[in-house]
């Protein structure tokens, strides 16, 4: 499925507009905060139902106006699809609501319905430079695209998380303590089971498809397991913290090329290491979906020198990319049909 055009309504900085694509590379151009990077999240939300920066999604209307609308046209054999999404700022907070030709749709269904899109941009770094959390949500994220029932279980893990560590804090007596785990602990260890079985299998994707020209990168799941056996040797320390101290909301995920790309690799090298994961986003895509994602590229042509820029666009030249860049010069050399957004 291809992006045609997108109509924006309050988005972020853009009051009324409308932008064409091309069916393979768009280049939007402009000079520092014009509306780049909003651009290429009006089409990550119009597509995927959510924001990529880690904002509140009211901060995506438009300030002082208090509707949202988002509408992309979609092409495939010839048909034509059409997205929209409408949140609307209420007193309670942002009211979401999705459409799919035109009928009102719940947001997982909405998300079923649309193109994927994947996204490269700089500050994604943190994924091998910030904390393990920023790496699970980074891998829940994907995984919970495709997979409802890893959503959901993420869902109840964190609820019940929340009641045992309720139970540690408030408890007076070891024996009762006890009692009031077991039903917590055994349902935890159930939810656990499916989602590191679901991370692992991914991660085995990711080994598989190890190979960035002639880089070979390698991916570690470090599991934090819960277990009955370990839930007892856990369980002074959890009497002393008063919370639970295991599980896969521990988990962690180091990447390898040659050495720990975390702790040793230069910034091109993890610029790359992040490249490696989303190629395989891309590769995973069309393998479950049995789709081409749209690729969206915000700003990296700034960071990469000539070899890898060209290593990149060699990678992503089959599929429709959107790329953002302060300079038009950069792509002088470019040889496929492009359109150029100017902001
Ligand atoms: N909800 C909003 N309402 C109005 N303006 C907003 C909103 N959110 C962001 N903006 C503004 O939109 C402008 C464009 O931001 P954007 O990040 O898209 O710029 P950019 O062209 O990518 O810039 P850069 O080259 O620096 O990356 C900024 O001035 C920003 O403050
Ligand atoms: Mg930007």
């Amino acid at each position: 499925m291809l992006l045609q055009k997108i109509s924006l309504h309050n988005f972020r900085n853009f009051k009324k507009e409308i932008f064409e694509f091309s069916p393979h590379l768009t280049l939007i151009v402009g000079e520092n905060a014009r509306g780049k990077t909003n651009l290429l999240e009006s089409i990550h939300c119009i597509a995927n139902g959510i924001g990529y920066r880690e904002t509140e999604e009211e901060e995506l209307v438009r300030i002082g106006e208090e509707i949202l609308e988002a509408r992309g046209v979609f092409q495939s054999d010839e048909k034509k699809y059409e997205f929209q999404i409408i949140f609307q700022r209420k007193e309670k907070g942002i009211v979401r609501n999705f459409f799919f030709n035109k009928a009102p749709k719940k947001l997982f269904l909405y998300q079923q319905e649309t193109t994927k899109v994947v996204l490269f941009s700089p500050e994604q770094i943190s994924i091998i430079t910030g904390t393990p959390e920023k790496r699970r949500n980074y891998f829940d994220k994907i995984i919970s695209s495709y997979d409802y029932e890893y959503k959901k279980r993420l869902h109840n893990l964190e609820s019940a998380l929340y009641k045992r560590n309720k139970i540690l804090e408030c408890y007076k007596n070891i024996e009762e303590l006890k009692e009031d785990l077991v039903f917590w602990n055994g349902y935890i260890i159930e939810q656990a089971t499916y989602i590191t079985q679901k991370r692992q299998g991914y991660i085995d994707f990711l080994n598989i498809h190890n190979k960035v020209d002639s880089k070979e990168f390698h991916i570690n799941y470090v599991k934090n397991k819960i277990t009955h056996e370990r839930l007892e040797e856990y369980f002074e320390k959890e009497i002393r913290y008063r919370r639970t101290q295991i599980g896969p909301q521990k988990d962690d995920f180091i990447l390898f090329q040659d050495k720990d790309l975390h702790k040793f690799g230069s910034r091109s090298e993890q610029r790359l290491g992040i490249f490696w994961l989303k190629l395989n986003e891309i590769k995973f895509y069309e393998k479950i979906f049995k789709k081409k994602p749209i690729i969206l590229l915000d700003d990296i042509f700034s960071e990469l020198d000539k070899k890898n820029k060209k290593l990149v666009l060699n990678l992503i030249k089959n599929y429709q990319t959107i790329i953002t860049a302060t300079e038009e010069e950069m792509f002088e050399k470019v040889e496929v049909e492009k359109r150029i957004i100017r902001l």
